[in-house]
Parts: C-alpha cells; structure tokens; sequence
C-alpha cells in the first residue's frame, strides 16, 4: 500500500500519541500534591490483621514526657550554616552545631530525664533533630512532617525524652536529611549504666565523611586519645555516612561488646577480622591496652583512632569478616517471634519511571513507588514480623525509626550468635532478613534507606499504630522534607 505524504505524516502524528499519551499519564500521575499526611500514602498495611477504625484518635504530637518533670541533662544547641575548618586545616562547607561539627556530645546516665533545646539561627530549610536509634516518645522523633514541623530560621524546638536504653547512638537532622547529614548537621549521644560502663577509657570514634574525605571525631587523618597498658577501654564506632563501613584493630584482641547500643551476649574475642558498622549503625569495641602501649582502630584505610602512647602501622584490611549471626552466644530475647500478631513485607526494587514528575530509575517498595509505598500498621502490644528482601541491584542500610529489632534469618539461615538487635541493618543486593519487634512505642515511624539519597529517592515507608493520628504534613508552610 502506498500512502499519501499528508497520511504519513498523520501516521506519525498518532504514534506519537499513542506512545506519549500513557507516559503523559504516569508523568502526571506521578505528580504529588503540595502537601500531604504520610498517614495518607499508599496502601495501609494491617499485616494480616482487620484494622480498628474504632480506636480513638491520639495526635503524635501528643506522645510526650510529661512537662512537669525536671530535666537532669539540659543541652542547647544552634543549628548554623556555614564554612568550618577540619584539624587538616581543609574548609568544608556545611552545617554545625554550638559552632562545630560533629556536634557536642551528650552524655546521660540511664533514667535520666535529657532535655535539647534546638535553635535555628539561619538554615534556611529549616532544621529538626532526629534521635537515631533511641526509642524516643512519639512526639520526640524529630521527623520533619511526619512528627514535628521543620524549624525554620530563628525558631526553636524542646525535645525531652528519657534516656532508657544504655548504649551509643546519634542525632542529626531529619529535614533535607540526605543533605544536612552529609553536610554534618550531626552528633553523638552516650547513655551510661548508672554504674559506669567498667572501662578505664570510653571513647567515641564517630566516623564522617566531609567532602569525601574521612574523619574521626571531626578530624581527618588520625585521632590519638591517652591509655595506659593494661588499661580497658570502650570505643564506640558511629558510621554518619551513606555506606557500610569496614573497621579492623591493629595491636590487641577485641571483642564486639555491643551493636546498635545493645549489649551482645557472650562477645568473643576477635583478631584479625573486619567488623562491618552499617550506615547510622554503632559497634562498640572493647580492648585491652597491651604492654606495647598502643592500639589502632582503622575505620576503612584512611581514618583511625590511636589509644594510647607510641606508633603503630595500619596493617591491610582483613579479608575475614566477623558475621554477626553467629556471633556471641544465644539468650532469651523476651517474646515469642514464631507467634507474631502481624507479619509484613519489605521488599526493595527499582524500576524506571516518575517519581512526582522527575523521570528516573528509582526504588520500589513491593513494587510501588512514593507515594504509594505501605503503610504497615500495627497496634500497640504487637509481636511483628518483617521480611526485608532486596532485590534492587545495590546494598540499603535499613533503619526503622523507634524501635529495635532482633534478627531471625538472613536467607533463611537462622540466627545463632547473641540475639542480634539493630536499628540500622544492612541488605545487601540479593539478601532477605527476617526480623521481629514488638510495637511497644506509639507514633508513626519512618522506616527507611539510611543512604539518605536512596531515602530522597523514594525508599521510605512508614509503621503507624492504630489509634495515632498525624497532624503534621510533608510540604506545606514549613517545607517539610524529611528526607
Ligand atoms: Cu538516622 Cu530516619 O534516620
Ligand atoms: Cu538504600
């Protein structure tokens, strides 16, 4: 058949619809609104449970210490942007805290009431404060449009919570998190046994990476802190960045006395093996001081932390990686994981296609991109269960904000070390954990990729009781982003 040039053109013209149109239609659809609850998105997810519509509505900003309790530790802290100079004399342009980066550490001894006052002298997105890996009231979280508004420049937010858990953890910022964490708006926070932890030297090794270059406590190079042979000393490895960590000791044995601030039981001791600290997560390691004088903590090849006095070289990374599964030695963990009131699925992707308009390769959550990623639900008292499965072609570290969870399987091979609790817990590409926690924190809780960029990018879900309801919004007045 011959056609016309007129009926060529218009052949064109229609394919070109054809194909345009339903890409028009996904751009469109894609699209999010201005603002929105996250209490809106996607599908709610009762993990096999009929949900309760019943239940009373208690707004998250609601879920609080009480006001009339005194603070024992009181910190204030002003949130700047600006440049800061590391021990390098390097400039890098990013955020601080009290005038530095890392910010203050703050250290509370177990019961007590911590309270931090954050003030936002000229961020102009607007700042907040999230507790990483502390199981803070609802209210507390530091979520921005999900459980408090951004504070926006010459604004100030009071967090108080008490400090239950005993262990190491972190704060940083949860607004344009993927950006303000990189750029250092971050610090430490210990929490002691009222007793002490029993080491002669308890140290942090809080690992950043300004400009690509890796420091260790806001220095870059090495960071040389006093011990004494025979000395017992706790160093706690704090990975801020966006990928796993590797972390090796040269001159002593040591042992992983804790993960994600929880004890583990039974640690033995480790030579000659690599310990991986995920993204957000902590390890602490604990040594003793030998007669040499000196020992090295190399966090990756180029950062270390020296304990005590001389010089000692940086051997080569290991090629033996210590596998938390079966480290330490079994205990009770306290409930019963095979009798879980909801069981959900995390599975993690990535496809082409909008997400609110900009084309891409972008994460999936079962599937489905933002906004239309689960909302698990439970209700308080919940044993549940969660498969993490991966299969997206790259490693997500994944943090479940409020909560800690122990691991059961990691490719259905069962946990047998000391019950292995996290809040950050890297998947790697091709691996499905099983995990289990009871819901005994009321809120809604952000659940996600703590390679803040891959979180920007979509993987992000969320876990909401039943009963808590959310006044706050992403976008609106106060430019909400958390992530
Ligand atoms: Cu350390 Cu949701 O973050
Ligand atoms: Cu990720």
């Amino acid at each position: 058949m011959r056609l016309s040039r007129r009926a060529k053109a218009l052949t064109a013209v229609a394919a070109a619809v054809a194909v345009l149109a339903p890409v028009a239609w996904f751009w469109q659809a894609s699209l999010l609104p201005e603002s929105y609850s996250v209490t809106d998105m996607g599908d709610h997810d009762h993990g096999g449970h009929t949900g309760d519509p019943s239940a009373s509505t208690v707004p998250v900003d609601a879920l609080t210490v009480p006001d009339d309790l005194e603070a024992d530790v009181k910190v204030e802290l002003t949130a700047e942007h600006g440049r800061f100079t590391l021990a390098s004399g390097r400039e890098v342009d990013g955020y601080t805290l009290n005038g530095a980066s890392p910010g203050p550490e703050i250290r509370a001894e177990q019961g007590q009431l911590v309270e931090v006052v954050l003030e936002n002298s000229d961020v102009r997105d607007g700042v907040t404060l999230h507790w990483h890996g502390v199981d803070v009231p609802g209210a507390m979280d530091g979520a921005a449009g999900v459980t408090q508004d951004a504070v926006g420049v010459g604004e100030s937010f009071v967090y108080r919570f008490v400090a239950e858990q005993v262990g190491t953890f972190w704060y940083h910022s949860h607004q344009v998190s993927h950006e303000q964490v990189l750029g250092g708006l971050l610090g430490p926070l210990v929490i002691t046994p009222a007793g002490g932890t029993g080491a002669d030297v308890d140290v942090l090794a809080l690992s950043h990476l300004y400009d690509g270059r890796r420091t260790v406590n806001g220095r870059d190079g090495e960071h040389r802190v006093a011990a004494e042979p025979g000395d017992t000393v706790r160093v706690r490895v704090v990975n801020t960045d966006f990928g796993v960590m590797p972390v090796w000791v040269d001159g002593a044995p040591f042992r992983v006395a804790a993960v994600d601030g929880t004890d583990l039981h039974g640690p033995e001791g480790v030579e000659g093996a690599v310990v991986e600290v995920t993204a957000g997560g902590r390890n602490d390691l604990v040594f003793t001081v030998p007669e040499s004088g000196v020992v090295r903590v190399n966090l990756s090849a180029s950062a270390a932390l020296l304990v005590g006095e001389g010089d000692i070289e940086a051997s080569a990374q290991p090629d033996d990686v210590l596998d938390p599964l079966h480290y330490g030695t079994a205990a009770p963990i306290g409930f019963d994981a095979a009798d879980a009131d909801r069981e959900f699925e995390f599975g993690i992707g990535r496809r082409p296609g909008f997400l609110d308009g900009k084309p891409g390769f972008w994460w999936t959550v079962n599937g489905a991109m933002v906004p239309d990623v689960p909302m698990f639900t439970v209700a308080y008292g919940d044993v549940v269960r969660m498969r993490i499965a991966n299969d997206s072609g790259e490693a997500h570290p994944m943090h479940l904000h409020g909560h800690h969870a122990v691991v059961l399987y990691r490719d259905g091979v069962a946990a047998t070390g000391s019950p292995w609790w996290v809040d950050s817990l890297e998947v790697r590409d091709g691996e499905e954990y099983e995990i289990a926690f009871v819901a005994d924190n009321p809120g809604i809780w952000m659940d996600h990729c703590h390679n803040l960029p891959h979180a920007a990018e979509g993987l992000v879900a969320h876990l909401s009781y039943e009963g808590v309801g959310e006044p706050f919004r992403i976008g609106g007045p106060a430019g909400n982003r958390p992530e």
